[in-house]
């Protein structure tokens, strides 16, 4: 099943030895890679921040950017809310789900935020929001002010009412990134931006499968929703059509490197057959990123798929590939040499990579030697870059896919790209819209919206992501519509920001270890979480 090659197996070392490299050293291999003369950096900086200009003089924010404009994370109505909707969905009996509400937002000061959003809509989730604090929280009853009055309303409602009132407002922040709830929905949706030139990679929501009735339920779907895509394929190469995102971890409840034999068993098979029903149906299809421990054991699989003679003349398979991991150089390197050793063409998506808060903690919680991703924003930036630069360089085997929504990252690649090469660049539904309608105008290059779809109680995870991804105030969105920010803030070089830090490593995030009780085991961090007690 393994593709035999001396090559392949040095490139697998290389990846996993950089798991712990130290950060600096990487960070200094990054510049390195990306060799960006001062002068360039200049002129990509520039651009980018007129970008940013006209973004704001043009684009209509929508409710995401106005919702979170009110409740960015640098609120503790925003972290509440964060916090509620990270365990809404998953609590199993109203009973807790009350607990829940009046723990999370019972305390915090929503009256605050009333009337002072421009949206008529976010207005609405604030008086939800502020109603339900009133029925957890115990004020004085004070008859003649219309707060109590609706308070007293509220009660006499009672607490299920609060609870709809909290999901609804889940609702309402979950269909702004969801394109439709069936793929023939989607499919509808996405009418208008496919006229207009866009092509999509349909997401059907649903990951980390539990059971293997959950695994099965989510291949239907891929495999329901390429038959559904296949109808709208009407061109000769793959990448020209709309095409689908799959996540392993839908696939299969025990995707994890403790049960590698099984995964390459059972796994392997259904990914395969996905890949097949999607070489005939001549549509792309992507393997997702998803958690750093799951990188290595997603890298064999990624393998065994690829090595089918079947798939041999389909150029329509392609991988996720995250800049913020520390092994991101090396990953691309093996895909590369598997590519030449297999005689295969396949594209690789470049992203910064969804899970960063996760892994850190992740890596805390288990004391890993160190984070398996950067520490620093502007690093991942970088690492983004010199790792377009090495894709650009890779095309006799690799289509690149550039997903972002930082104007100074897409600016940065258009001006990097050696005349003639061709790429695509990507964005979520939701985010980024006026960034690429801008782009657009100047720069001819096909772009591909991510657009999920499914139900509401499938979606939770991925909401999770994309509220936190919005709400940092390090991210470019949300610094895109907070207009204190000059644009030349917002577009600055990373790399400017890089060599101004005393230390590469983010001071106020020290190396897992320490988080260790004292006297316990730290685990020798590799591709695998495993305790040292079950590994050696
Ligand atoms: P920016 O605001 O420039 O960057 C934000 C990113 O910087 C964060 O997401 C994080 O990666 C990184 N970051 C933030 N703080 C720090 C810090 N302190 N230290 C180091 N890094 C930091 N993600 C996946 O993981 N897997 C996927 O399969 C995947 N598929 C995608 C497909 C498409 C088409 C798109 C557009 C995105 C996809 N993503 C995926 C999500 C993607 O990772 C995020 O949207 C992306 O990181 C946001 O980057 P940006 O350039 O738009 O924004
Ligand atoms: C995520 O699921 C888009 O794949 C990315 O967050």
């Amino acid at each position: 099943m393994f593709v035999s090659s001396p090559a392949l197996s040095s490139n697998r070392k290389a990846i996993r030895a950089l798991t712990n490299r130290d950060e600096a050293q990487c960070v200094s291999d990054m510049i390195s890679l990306l060799a960006l003369g001062k002068g360039q950096r200049e002129v990509i900086s520039a651009e980018a921040a007129e970008t940013v200009r006209t973004i704001r003089r043009e684009a209509v924010p929508g409710i995401m950017d106005r919702f979170l404009a009110e409740y960015g994370l640098n609120t503790d109505e925003g972290v509440a809310l964060m916090c509620l909707a990270e365990a809404y969905l998953r609590t199993p009996d109203a009973e807790t789900l009350d607990a829940l509400i009046s723990d999370k937002i019972g305390e915090s000061d929503w009256a605050r935020h009333l009337g002072r959003a421009q949206s008529s809509l976010v207005n609405a989730s604030t008086w939800a929001l502020m109603l339900t604090g009133k029925v957890f929280r115990t004020i004085p009853a004070q008859a003649d002010d219309l707060a109590s009055v609706m308070h007293s309303l509220v009660q006499r409602l009672g607490e299920p009412v609060a609870r709809t009132a909290v999901g609804e407002a889940m609702k309402v922040l979950g269909a702004q990134f969801v394109l439709g709830r069936s793929i023939e929905e989607a499919l509808a949706n996405a009418g208008k931006d496919m006229e207009e030139g866009y092509l999509h990679s349909f997401d059907m929501l649903g990951e980390a499968a539990r059971t293997a009735d959950d695994a099965k339920r989510y291949f239907l779907a891929y495999s329901d929703a390429i038959s559904e895509i296949a109808k709208h394929a009407k061109d000769d190469w793959p990448h020209d059509n709309p095409g689908i995102s799959v996540k392993l971890s839908a696939l299969h409840p025990r995707y994890e490197t403790v049960n590698r034999e099984r995964i390459m068993r059972e796994l392997v098979p259904r990914v395969t057959a996905l890949a097949l029903h999607a070489k005939a149906a001549n549509i792309p299809l992507a393997i997702d990123a998803e958690e750093a421990d799951r990188l290595d054991l997603s890298l064999d699989v990624i393998e065994a798929v690829l090595a089918n003679a079947d798939l041999a003349g389909w150029e329509g398979f392609g991988v996720v590939v995250q800049a913020y991991s520390k092994r991101c150089p090396a990953v691309l390197d093996w895909l590369h040499e598997l590519c030449r050793v297999l005689g295969r063409k396949i594209s690789v998506r470049l992203v910064k990579g969804a899970y960063w808060d996760a892994e850190i903690k992740n890596g805390q919680v288990l004391g890993l030697e160190g984070y398996p991703v950067f520490t620093r924003k502007e690093a991942t930036d970088v690492s983004y870059l010199a790792n377009a630069r090495k894709l650009l360089s890779m095309t006799d085997r690799i289509y690149p896919q550039f997903a972002t929504h930082n104007a100074h990252t897409v600016v940065a690649i258009e001006n990097m790209a050696p005349e003639g090469v061709a790429f695509e660049f990507q964005r979520l539904h939701g985010m980024g819209d006026a960034l690429h309608e801008i782009r657009r105008r100047t720069d001819k290059r096909p772009r591909r919206i991510y657009a999920p779809v499914g139900v509401h109680k499938d979606l939770l995870a991925y909401l999770v992501r994309r509220l936190l991804e919005n709400g940092a105030n390090s991210s470019f969105v949300n610094q895109l519509m907070d207009k204190s920010i000059a644009p030349e803030v917002i577009a600055a070089d990373p790399l400017a920001g890089l060599e101004a830090f005393d230390t590469i490593p983010h001071p106020a995030i020290p190396l897992p270890p320490i988080f260790m009780a004292k006297g316990g085991a730290t685990l020798t961090a590799g591709t695998s979480t495993t305790p040292p007690c079950w590994s050696h």
